[in-house]
């Protein structure tokens, strides 16, 4: 005799060709339902739900016993699957046309009673749900999403394989790589006073492998950042990180859009357009403001700077004499919805990244000579006609202008455009559009601390054709860096690397990092650019966001098993929590709360 762990059926297998036949099922009670004579239940497993029906006359005990269940008890049952009754059918459930008729029923483990309905959590608070996410797994979104995150983590594997990577792991417990976020800590307690850093990625590593003459590698890794958090970024995320050696920019693109292509041929059925669009970082931020524009809808930014030269507007005046920009957007056929509410709305949204305000011209929909603006008075007859005309203004459409520094201009116009582009509803959802942003700047300046920083890291190699400029005009110096783009989403980012030694010093050196530092911190490196490294480069995608865009959700936690919060701490484990007095004195380690 079988025992009733020895499942014949999942819960979501049953139909009318099972009719007659005897099953065993195993899951959780997802209802329970008490008529008197029969009790239905409701039982649920990963890949749906089963009706099964306790009947006295089929076996009293088992109907008996049936009495104590509770939702979320865990039982198995075997018996006969049945017809459901004429009118009876569940048509939501794909086993919905039958049920079971138990002979045999176990109760494997009791459960309490969950502190929220766990089958119907969407109105349920969050912190509630992470405290319970052992509860909250169990949804039908989480499962589906954390099923989405492995086929994507092996349909990429596949790609990998056939494309002769080889997987290979590196430490975690490790010295600080600089990408840019504060290093997680880890002390050691054989070496008192000395910390390893968690990776903010395997960078130093995964180049070090080339000079090792591994050709291709590929890790799918947690990385650590101790960054602020948003919805879309995590302290511990994974990447799908990959280096190549022997290549060029094309055969990153290539790859990646072959790898794209599949995830979502396999995953979805669609068929995604490739190659994908290149932009220059230059462009994209001429055109949208933005180096991960979203390229599924227009409203590009327009540079009056030389239209208004001369103006007598107060405002416009100041900026151009000051070597600032002026940049407008033409929202076509706006003027009836883009209510003086909604006006002030993108103005404020405007000052929150700095700028002072935001101008604009309605062109009357009936009348294109009508203008309604609080500007146009400041302007002569002619330049604002220059102005419609740059702008190609039509009937009916508003114009939207911000002035000020090319930073502050780039980051109010490009938000507002985010805003205008949902609001205005110019958005298809269902749209996927890639797009590669590349000749990312080497270098940007810092104000505050007076010096060049990487624009992506240290290692990221200059074009060829800019080589010369690192004496005379660093901060014009492209990189041969690239981002992945998704939607207006950085989903993964990469270069071609230095790997010759003597550019590499010139980098640190252009960095401010003294040939002492830089051997401490770097010297492994800058020893193996010496022993024979190849011409090499790589990217590393962000697993986590990449799954959050085609789960379609707006939060990263919803695809990450044992997410952390916005404040970086784990409700459910209650990390990170303090330790022992003896732990701390093993590492050697004295809390100063002064
Ligand atoms: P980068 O720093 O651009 O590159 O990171 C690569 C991708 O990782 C994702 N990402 C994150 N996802 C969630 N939470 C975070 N805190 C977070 N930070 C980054 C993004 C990003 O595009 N070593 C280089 C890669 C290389 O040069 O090959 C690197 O780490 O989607
Ligand atoms: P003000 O003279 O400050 O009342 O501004 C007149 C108009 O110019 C208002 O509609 C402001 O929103 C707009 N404005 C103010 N500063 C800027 C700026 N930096 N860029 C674009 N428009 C601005």
């Amino acid at each position: 005799m079988t025992t009733i762990l020895n499942r014949t059926h999942r819960c979501n297998d049953l139909s009318e060709e099972h009719i007659g036949q005897d099953v065993t099922l195993c899951g959780w009670v997802h209802t329970r339902r008490d008529h008197g004579g029969l009790i239905f239940v409701d039982l649920w497993d990963k890949h749906g739900i089963t009706q099964v029906v306790l009947n006295p006359e089929i076996d009293e005990i088992a109907h008996e016993q049936a009495h104590n269940i509770r939702g979320n008890f865990v039982i198995g049952i075997t018996g006969k699957v049945r017809a459901r009754p004429d009118g009876m059918a569940n048509t939501k459930l794909k086993t919905g046309k039958v049920e079971v008729y138990v002979s045999d029923l176990k109760i494997l483990n009791s459960s309490k009673t969950p502190p929220y309905d766990i089958w119907e959590g969407d109105t349920v608070e969050e912190s509630k749900k992470l405290k319970y996410r052992f509860l909250d797994l169990r949804s039908a979104e989480l499962q589906k999403n954390m099923k989405l995150r492995y086929d994507i983590t092996r349909i990429m594997r596949n790609v990998l394989h056939e494309n002769e990577f080889t997987e290979i792991e590196t430490p975690m417990l490790t010295r600080s790589t600089p990408e840019g976020a504060r290093d997680y800590l880890v002390p050691s307690r054989l070496n008192p006073q000395s910390f390893y850093a968690l990776p903010q990625s395997p960078q130093i590593f995964k180049q070090i492998l080339m000079v090792s003459g591994f050709d291709r590698y590929f890790q799918i890794v947690k990385c650590f950042r101790d960054e602020d958090l948003r919805n879309d970024r995590q302290p511990e995320f994974t990447q799908v990180d990959m280096e190549m050696s022997f290549i060029e920019e094309d055969d990153v693109y290539k790859l990646m859009e072959a790898t794209f292509a599949g995830i979502y041929k396999e995953i979805l059925g669609e068929t995604v357009a490739t190659p994908f669009p290149r932009l220059t970082y230059r462009e994209a931020m001429d055109r949208f403001g933005s180096d991960k524009p979203d390229m599924r809808f227009g409203l590009e930014l327009v540079d009056l700077t030389e239209t208004v030269q001369g103006t007598d507007f107060k405002v416009f005046a100041q900026v151009l004499k000051s070597g600032g920009q002026v940049k407008s957007i033409n929202v076509k056929n706006s003027s009836k919805v883009l209510s003086r509410k909604v006006l002030d709305d993108l103005i404020k949204l405007a000052n929150v990244y700095g700028a002072k305000g935001m101008a604009w011209i309605k062109i009357n929909p009936d009348d294109p000579t009508d203008l309604q603006s609080p500007i146009t008075k400041f302007f002569s007859k002619e330049m604002i006609a220059d102005i419609v005309s740059k702008m190609d203004g039509q009937p009916g459409d508003t114009l939207v202008f911000v002035a000020d520094k090319p930073k502050i201009v780039a980051d109010a116009l490009a938000n507002i455009r985010l805003a205008l582009g949902k609001q205005l509803g110019l958005i298809d959802e269902k749209q996927n559009k890639f797009l590669w942003v590349t000749e990312f700047p080497l270098v940007d300046y810092d104000e505050k601390e007076k010096r060049y920083t990487a624009m992506h890291h240290p290692f990221t190699a200059p074009l060829e054709e800019d080589l010369d400029k690192f004496q005379s005009s660093p901060e014009t110096m492209r990189a041969r860096a690239y981002d992945l783009v998704l939607n207006g989403n950085e989903i993964g980012g990469g270069s071609i690397r230095i790997h010759q030694n003597e550019i590499q010093t010139k980098m640190f050196e252009l960095l401010g990092i003294g040939e002492e530092e830089a051997q401490s911190k770097f010297g492994f490196l800058l020893d193996a650019l010496q022993y024979g490294a190849p011409p090499h480069g790589g990217i590393a995608l962000g697993l986590d966001r990449m799954v959050m865009l085609l789960a379609q959700t707006n939060s990263i936690r919803d695809v990450i098993a044992f997410p952390k919060t916005q404040k970086a701490t784990c409700l459910m484990t209650q990390a990170p929590s303090e330790v022992d007095a003896k732990q701390m004195k093993e590492l050697k380690l004295k809390f100063d709360l002064s």
